[in-house]
């Protein structure tokens, strides 16, 4: 069972969306465990305040460092006492990702990786930020969704919680899915069809109704690999760069 620690000041947000269809399912299943703190939960302000202005100036509030730290210790404080309590051999100090456009780019493999954590901690931040101060303290990553500004962590914290919680073995009803379909080979996915043969005078292509799987399997990948040198070809380049041809192919 893999847990998601959600720091947030938006925990419903988080929640609501997380708990719908394969990823509430497989809460419900047992095969992940979900949870959002409130950072304003923590804060020693008597007005409930979590933000300020950045000293030297400019624009926007900053997000302060206590409220984050003291909402960080408690996540902390829970997880190893759940350790203890199940008697968890593992030993790891929980990984902190805190979302912002100035991280690593977030990849599949990425996912994948941190798909084998006990715990992880998610830390989304809003406004224009959050004192270096802090995250110089607790975190152990910094994960982008991409080259794009969003106006909080909370969609990043999703999409990767998303990404992460399918390929946690259990989650995915066929796990086969999970290994052949885009990006695990730097390869985007074949087109697929399904009923009915003829739809609006446009046909199902002939061979994968022909039952032949050998030439079911070669047709994909050359429908894969065209796609991808058409679609993305900075991915397609990787691909030929880990699939060398060593061979020509024999007649
Ligand atoms: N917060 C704001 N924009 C973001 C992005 N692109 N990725 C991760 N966190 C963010």
């Amino acid at each position: 069972m893999m847990h998601f620690h959600i720091l947030t000041l938006f925990p419903d947000m988080v929640l609501r969306g997380l708990r719908e269809s394969i990823i509430g399912r497989a809460e419900s299943a047992g095969h992940i465990c979900i949870e959002a703190l409130n950072i304003r939960d923590y804060t020693l302000d008597k007005h409930k305040k979590v933000d300020d202005y950045p000293y030297g100036g400019g624009a926007g509030m900053l997000m302060q460092a206590q409220p984050v730290y003291d909402a960080y210790l408690e996540v902390e404080r829970r997880i190893l006492e759940r350790r203890e309590k199940e008697g968890s051999a593992d030993k790891r100090t929980p990984r902190v990702v805190y979302v912002t456009p100035q991280g690593a780019v977030f990849r599949q493999e990425m996912a994948k990786e941190f798909a084998g954590e006990e715990d992880l901690i998610l830390l989304c931040g809003h406004y224009e930020g959050i004192d270096e101060r802090v995250l110089e303290t607790i975190v152990t990553d910094y994960v982008s969704i991409g080259d794009y500004v969003l106006t909080g962590g909370e969609l990043p914290a999703m999409v990767m919680v998303d990404a992460i919680a399918r390929m946690v073995p259990g989650v995915l009803t066929n796990q086969l899915s999970g290994e052949t379909e885009s990006f695990s080979d730097n390869l985007l996915e074949y087109p697929q069809y399904t009923r009915p043969e003829n739809w609006n005078d446009r046909t199902v292509p002939a061979i994968l109704l022909s039952g032949d799987h050998a030439k079911v399997d070669d047709w994909r990948l050359q429908m894969a690999k065209q796609r991808t040198q058409e679609r993305r070809p900075d991915l397609y380049a990787l691909y030929e760069k880990t699939n060398p041809v060593t061979e020509k192919k024999r007649k």
